[in-house]
């Protein structure tokens, strides 16, 4: 049956007003809410068809070196070869070695870019892993990529970052200043978007640690802010939500020296609740004046 013609009108017209809505709310992939691994489901339907083979098929792929031997094999258990399915205590043992090695900020952003250790690499346009100056004596840390910073490999470019560098305008610091007194260094706890802009799991997280603690550790900064509470749990192995820990000073040891953390809120939650704000104000007048003591 078909509608009358002003009902088909009006219902394309509210179709159109609610896609543009959703592009303007950030909404640009169509996404379940509960994070789908294909890589899992993928893995999950050739271990079924190769239960179902039969012996002698299974026998030839192997005399052809299609799944190469464990010990071939660093990166990945068999099954998993060619799949995406990454294993994640190596994954983790390559991400340590290789963040290790980098002696600088640029290095680390090189040595990320040879790993292959998380999958949200596949599935992103850029590398994301800092902006701001190394040499600064506070560091941010936020959660990971959006759109806009996966268009353009740097931090926190969107409305989140647009909020971010008023927040530190207000504290008298300007992310692009040379002087490591007036600027700031930003990087995030996962260096590749989340399809959707889903929030990263726990293994993501887990992965990227050793590049973000080295990260922290070539900076070397004086006092360290965690936007929200994906890099406050990671950083301090917490569950605690943001809320709760927002605006007490924690400690974290950087090169062998204790240096003070705050956690606060996200920009993005501040859009969001924009009458949280005077939240983050409170905690970053805190900053400003353990800036001043510390510098
Ligand atoms: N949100 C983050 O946590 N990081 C970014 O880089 C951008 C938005």
């Amino acid at each position: 049956m078909s509608l009358p013609e002003s009902t088909n009108e009006t219902s394309l017209r509210d179709s159109a007003a609610l896609l543009s809505w959703y592009m303007d709310m950030g909404v640009d992939e169509a996404i379940g809410e509960v994070a789908v691994d294909r890589f899992a489901a993928a893995a999950e339907q050739k271990a079924k068809a190769q239960a179902a083979a039969p012996p002698q098929r299974q026998v030839k792929r192997e005399a052809q070196g299609y799944f190469p031997a464990a010990a071939d094999s660093p990166r990945a258990p068999p099954e998993a070869q060619g799949l995406g399915l990454l294993n994640p205590d190596t994954s983790i043992a390559d991400a340590k070695a290789l963040a290790a090695g980098a002696t600088s900020i640029e290095e680390l952003y090189q040595a990320l870019a040879g790993f292959d250790g998380c999958p949200l690499k596949k599935t992103a346009k850029s590398l994301v892993l800092s902006d701001g100056n190394p040499e600064a004596h506070l560091m941010l840390i936020g959660e990971a990529p959006g759109a806009d910073e996966d268009r353009q490999g740097k931090p926190f470019v969107g409305r989140s970052g647009q909020l971010l560098d008023r927040i530190l305008a207000a504290i008298g610091l300007d992310r692009a200043s040379e002087d490591p007194a007036t600027s700031a260094f930003i990087s995030n706890t996962i260096f590749w978007r989340p399809p959707g802009n889903r929030k990263p799991t726990a293994a993501e997280t887990e992965t990227c640690l050793p590049f973000i603690l080295r990260a922290i550790e070539l900076a070397d900064p004086k006092i360290i802010v965690c936007l929200g509470a994906t890099p406050m749990q990671r950083l301090c192995n917490t569950t605690e939500g943001i809320l709760r820990s927002r605006g007490k000073w924690r400690e974290t040891v950087v090169n062998g020296r204790p240096v003070p953390l705050m956690p606060t809120l996200h920009p993005a939650y501040l859009l969001r609740q924009p009458a949280q704000k005077g939240l983050c104000w409170r905690d970053m007048l805190a900053v400003r004046k353990k800036l001043d003591e510390v510098t």
